[in-house]
């Protein structure tokens, strides 16, 4: 079955990870200017300054939103962290002079991890935790918080956007924790939207991007990693985030993919 479509009109609250700069910022603004007056936006991430900016860019398309910026460290972060901002969230959503009837949680922050290394060069438990605490952890305990408290308003539409990569499907030499740490959080997507048929679940690969992760790719992959990537810039090949974000609202849009599902930005559907 396809996953539900998703209607831009409906007033909605989004919660964002990942979102002081980079392709969350650029999913952040993108999606308060499709949706309509009197959405609310939660954005999250470590750096204080990055969100204010961004919340300062969301200003500036002159739409009526109700912007909150939640500064966080998702490696350590704990429920109750979680449970104090959907908390204020739902206050938000309480006064609102208009139905929200729709919800998103965007799973987008992430970290590259060590890529200078072979995958059996990993001895320190502590280090792998570290990495799982961000990658997989902190959107795992995100959604259960955000469900749980999004529920009692029966919101009809509820999507959860997990911003995947193509290393979820794919080996990349160097690359163990990020490639391991990509593919547990789509089987734990998969998991959620198999168990709840009313989510709409998406785990999306937004191919590579011109960010800060990229030029950290390009500082520390294995020379052959650096040379493919390398390749792929000078076809082209490095997209905008802009371009990126356009090709995941038209697969949102038009709903050809089953929920739970991983979609590429190159994948014809
Ligand atoms: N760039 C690519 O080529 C590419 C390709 C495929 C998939 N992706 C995926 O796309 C997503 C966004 O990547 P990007 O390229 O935009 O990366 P980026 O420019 O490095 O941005 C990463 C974001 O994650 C946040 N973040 C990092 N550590 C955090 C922590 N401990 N707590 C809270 N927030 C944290 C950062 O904010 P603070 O530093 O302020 O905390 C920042 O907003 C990632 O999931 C990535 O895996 C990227």
């Amino acid at each position: 079955m396809n996953a539900t479509k998703v209607n831009w009109e409906i007033p909605s609250l989004c919660v964002i990870t990942g979102a002081s700069r980079g392709l969350g910022r650029v999913l952040s603004l993108s999606l308060i200017k499709k949706l309509p007056r009197n959405s609310i936006i939660a954005l999250i991430a470590r750096s204080e300054n990055g969100l204010k900016e961004t919340k300062q860019l969301i200003k500036e398309c002159g739409k009526e939103t109700q912007v909150i910026t939640a500064p966080m460290d998702l490696n350590t972060v704990s429920a109750t962290e979680v449970e104090q901002l959907l908390a204020k969230l739902c206050q938000c959503v309480e006064s609102s002079p208009v139905k929200i009837d729709q919800a998103f949680l965007i799973h987008n922050a992430g970290t590259i991890g060590d890529i200078s290394r072979h995958a059996s060069s990993f001895k320190d438990s502590d280090e792998i935790t570290r990495y799982f605490n961000l990658n997989f952890n902190s959107a795992v305990v995100l959604t259960s918080v955000f469900l749980e408290k999004i529920l009692k308003y029966k919101t009809k539409f509820r999507h959860i956007i997990n911003i995947s990569s193509l290393a979820s499907q794919k080996a990349v030499n160097g690359w163990a924790l990020y490639c391991s740490g990509k593919a547990a959080r789509n089987m734990y997507f998969k998991v959620l939207a198999q168990e709840d048929p009313s989510l709409n679940v998406i785990c999306y690969g937004p191919g590579p991007l011109e960010t800060d992760m990229m030029k950290d790719i390009l500082e520390h992959a294995f020379p052959e990693v650096r040379a493919f990537i390398q390749k792929l810039s000078n076809e082209g090949k490095v997209l905008k985030c802009e371009t990126t974000v356009a090709r995941l609202f038209t697969v949102l849009e038009e709903g050809k993919f089953k929920s739970g599902n991983y979609v590429d930005v190159f994948e014809k559907l």
